[in-house]
């Protein structure tokens, strides 16, 4: 199978798996429950789930806990990208190809949804611990390690510094810092926790996590370039948002090109990292490339 028709597969895989895992929420005010389902089934690329999964695949064939997890960081991810859009936050009018949740749902449900999307990561979770000894205590130190990257050292620290760098100095360490939390942070547990599932050998551990600062880095990249030359038909989301709101970013401090060639060196060095792997290494050596490329 060629890269996009593995990714569009474990892409579908992963669409079907939250989608039973809404249809089981029980009880739920109905409002509430349009307003999560509006964003969390808007057409995300699910890119972090897709990396928990594959990274798991580095070193196993089949993990009967990766998919809870999986969907897990999905729904961690969709709750910040409502709370990011608020008139409060970024104040942004389109993303994933349709209108932000609170011009649909107005700010109030919008929070909720957040709230609630990033409760149900943690229900989904805690419920789906496994029995098995072994299987626990691996299941629980990924639980802990999206915990901490979601949390106030990772993205929500990132976000933090992201909606207050006008009161900061504008240093390349605050932008790194930034990018590193809002971006970075989840994208690296979304691999690590999927290693941790298995019982690799510990060296193991090192070059994907690796492989995941340098893509979570890039990732943050393309996106600071795509908001200047992006459009909105293919990005889903409005382009000039950073601008806006005089946000930190890569093309601000280092210009386009330099920021594409930052990316780059970015993405050679995740390739050579996750290398190590061989054969299996294929999906997410394209996978990095493929961030080089992204138009949306
Ligand atoms: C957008 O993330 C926010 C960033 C961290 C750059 P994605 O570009 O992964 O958004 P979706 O999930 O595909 O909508
Ligand atoms: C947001 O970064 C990162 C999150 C944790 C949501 P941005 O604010 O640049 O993301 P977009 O461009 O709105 O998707
Ligand atoms: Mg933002
Ligand atoms: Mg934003
Ligand atoms: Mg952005």
């Amino acid at each position: 199978m060629d890269f996009q028709s593995l990714y569009d597969y474990k892409k579908g895989l992963v669409n079907t798996a939250l989608k039973e895992l809404i249809d089981k929420v029980a009880g739920c005010h109905g409002k509430l429950l349009d307003s999560v389902k509006y964003s969390l089934f808007a057409g995300g690329k699910r890119l972090r789930p897709i990396l928990l999964l594959s990274a798991n695949e580095l070193v196993e064939d089949d993990n009967e806990d990766k998919m809870h997890l999986a969907c897990a960081v999905e729904m961690i991810h969709t709750y910040s990208l409502i709370h990011d859009d608020l008139p409060a936050m970024d104040n942004d009018e389109y993303r994933r190809g349709m209108l932000t949740n609170h011009m649909v749902y107005g700010e109030a449900m919008a929070i909720l949804a957040g709230d609630a999307l990033l409760n149900l990561a943690y229900e989904t979770m805690i419920r789906n611990i496994p029995a098995e000894l072994d299987r626990m205590q691996r299941y629980l130190k990924a639980v802990s390690v999206i915990a901490s990257a979601s949390g106030m050292s990772g993205m929500i620290g990132g976000q933090a510094a992201d909606i207050d760098n006008g009161s900061v100095d504008k240093t390349e360490d605050v932008l790194n810092y930034i990018h590193q939390h809002k971006t970075e942070a989840l994208i690296t547990a979304s691999l690590y926790a999927g290693m941790l599932l298995s019982d690799h050998r510990k060296e193991l551990l090192e070059p994907v996590i690796a492989y995941g600062k340098a893509i979570g880095l890039a990732f943050q990249i393309t996106d600071d370039i795509l908001d200047v030359t992006g459009d909105i038909t293919t990005l889903g989301k409005k382009p000039g948002s950073d601008e806006k709101n005089r946000k930190l970013t890569y093309p601000g401090r280092f210009g386009l090109e330099g920021s594409r060639r930052m990316a780059e060196r970015l993405i050679d060095e995740a390739v050579t990292h996750i290398s190590v792997f061989g054969k299996r290494s294929e999906f997410l050596k394209c996978l990095a490339y493929s961030i080089l490329e992204r138009t949306q």
